[in-house]
């Protein structure tokens, strides 16, 4: 008899909100994470009483009631509206392209003023099938949007020059013709006041939890502690890399804390210029509505996808969904229930990885 139903490999959401789930089952369950902490890529850092995002900005949105009303009741959450800015050169402009960026850039006043520049710019740039991102950007946007605000973050973001990159990234660059900065169009939207932490802490109350273990460093010994194994972490690394490495986009954070009480006066600024190092910036604070005295910023560089670099950004190309589906065989024959954005290569944003361990436990337990 081994001592747990479920040993859950990453505090994650995925991990955590499987755990409480298999938990309110009478299941027990033992959570391990590597890091020093629970929460996984969600987890705040209190710094002068600034919850800080430890690992980018986190800003939750759904058109899910069901799923806002479950995290809701761990945490309450604030009204917080994702409005973020872009700076060019010193000059700002709103985002997502809306009337106010369209005002900022041209003087228009009116949709169809900004309607008729966007048509002027983008004419001459629709080809039948573009070759490349900036063929693309173009033929949607027209040249003072894409040059001023898409083209110096993308290349910083990717690494490489927008002709070299392929056009399918951008499938779309929605353009607003109203005087709306809201940037997600969901129906709910927020951060837990107090912090993600709250979140966590909810899921994982009456949960043994063991931070600072890499399951892959005792293998053996924790494979023994649960009959059942729910892993979260990367898919390639569980089957030792067989059939080589998934790539990932990554990102690396410089954290200051400044002794001012407010730096920027929003919490995300990008930084859309080519010379500027870094793709963003982040006040923590505003995510909170925060009043110290202190204010603690993250500047945000993009980062190659590299060997001891955190994994972030599934690389959907070819190779890698061809690779990926060749684990993924593997583990359609292991008893092993993996989950999450590592172990699916999968982008999720939190709502949807809820959704996804939900649907699982569901699967499992019933409602
Ligand atoms: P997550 O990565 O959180 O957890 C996996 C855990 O497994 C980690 O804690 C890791 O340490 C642990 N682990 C891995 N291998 C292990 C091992 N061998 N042994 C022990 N532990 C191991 N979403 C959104 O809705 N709004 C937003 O604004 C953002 N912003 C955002 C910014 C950035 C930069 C990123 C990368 C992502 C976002 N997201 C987001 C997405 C959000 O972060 C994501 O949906 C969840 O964190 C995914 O939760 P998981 O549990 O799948 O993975």
């Amino acid at each position: 008899q081994k001592p747990f139903d479920y040993l859950i490999v990453g505090s994650g959401l995925y991990g955590a909100v499987f755990a409480h789930e298999a938990q309110k089952h009478q299941k027990k369950c033992l959570v391990i994470d590597k890091r020093d902490h629970l929460g996984g890529n969600v987890y705040c850092e209190a710094v002068e009483g600034i919850n800080v995002h430890k690992y980018g900005a986190h800003i939750f949105h759904t058109n899910d009631k069901a799923i806002w009303d479950y995290v809701n009741r761990f945490v309450t959450f604030n009204r917080y509206t994702n409005s973020p800015l872009a700076n060019y050169k010193g000059d700002l402009y709103n985002l997502p392209f809306n009337m106010n960026t369209f005002y900022k850039l041209w003087g228009v006043t009116s949709p169809q003023e900004a309607q008729e520049i966007i048509a002027s710019q983008t004419k001459k740039y629709q080809v039948k099938t573009p070759k490349n991102l900036e063929e693309q950007a173009l033929s949607l946007v027209g040249e003072d949007i894409y040059y001023k605000l898409i083209k110096g973050y993308t290349e910083k973001q990717w690494g490489r020059k927008a002709v070299d990159l392929p056009a399918f990234i951008i499938k779309r660059l929605p353009l607003r013709f109203t005087f709306d900065n809201n940037y997600f169009n969901d129906t709910y939207q927020g951060i837990p006041i107090g912090g993600y932490n709250k979140l966590i802490e909810g899921l994982l109350k009456d949960v043994v939890c063991k931070t600072g273990v890499d399951y892959f460093l005792d293998k053996t010994h924790w494979d023994q502690m649960a009959d059942t194994i729910v892993f979260t972490g990367k898919i390639d690394e569980f089957y030792g890399y067989c059939h080589g490495k998934l790539e990932y986009r990554s990102l690396r954070f410089e954290h200051e804390t400044l002794d001012q009480p407010n730096y920027q006066g929003n919490a995300v600024v990008n930084y859309t210029d080519a010379e500027t190092p870094y793709t963003r910036v982040l006040e923590h604070k505003h995510f909170e509505f925060g009043k110290q005295n202190k204010t603690v910023i993250t500047r945000e560089y993009p980062l190659e996808a590299a060997a001891g670099n955190e994994p972030y950004y599934p690389i959907n190309n070819a190779k890698n969904s061809d690779l990926y589906k060749k684990y993924k065989a593997m583990a359609a024959n292991d008893e092993v229930i993996f989950g999450g954005r590592l172990a699916e290569y999968k982008y999720y944003d939190m709502h949807q990885v809820i959704a996804a361990a939900l649907s699982k436990t569901k699967s499992l337990f019933g409602s």
